[in-house]
């Protein structure tokens, strides 16, 4: 059995994020969404809300389950037996970002492989930032995030604006 873990904030998860987990889900057999924590970044949505928008927007995928991960990404792939983490870049800036991380996850766990998948065309403006903009600005979610989650976030932002 092949494994591949999509990391990330998924503050919220958006179309890009699907898409991303979508091609990892065609290459292993099973594929771990992992919801963490990045200590630089404050989050729009707490962690429950993360994973329950992540789970919605990856309900078609069968091979595809979603966690809540508070440690460090390269426990979590030994505790797992991971072949693989998959993470998407749409830029340099994105590219570099994924590149230091990478190299830092291996540099403490020589068994880490990171494969770095670049978004498709119709997704690089897409973000989670951005969706939080358009949520800021009262803008429509569509073609940002799964249809499925939109009730989902707007009710998060309606209990706490
Ligand atoms: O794209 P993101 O939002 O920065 O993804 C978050 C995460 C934790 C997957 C990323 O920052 C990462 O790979 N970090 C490596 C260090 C680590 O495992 N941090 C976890 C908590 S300290």
């Amino acid at each position: 059995m092949s494994l591949a873990i999509v990391p990330g904030s998924f503050d919220p998860m958006t179309l890009g994020h699907l898409d991303i987990v979508a091609n990892a889900a065609k290459r292993y057999d099973e594929v771990i969404v992992a919801v963490m924590i990045n200590p630089a970044k404050r989050y729009r949505f707490d962690m429950k809300m993360r994973v329950k928008i992540a789970e919605c927007t990856v309900a078609g995928l069968s091979n595809v389950r979603v966690i809540a991960e508070k440690g460090l990404l390269i426990d979590l792939f030994d505790r797992l037996g991971a072949d693989a983490v998959c993470k998407g870049w749409r830029d340099e800036k994105d590219y570099s970002y994924e590149l230091r991380m990478a190299d830092w996850n291996r540099a403490h766990n020589p068994r880490f492989r990171t494969e770095l998948i670049h978004a498709k065309n119709n997704h690089l403006d897409v973000s989670s930032t951005e969706v939080r903009a358009l949520l800021e600005a009262g803008s429509a979610l569509e073609g940002y995030v799964h249809p499925d989650a939109i009730p989902l976030i707007l009710q998060s932002v309606k209990e706490k604006p």
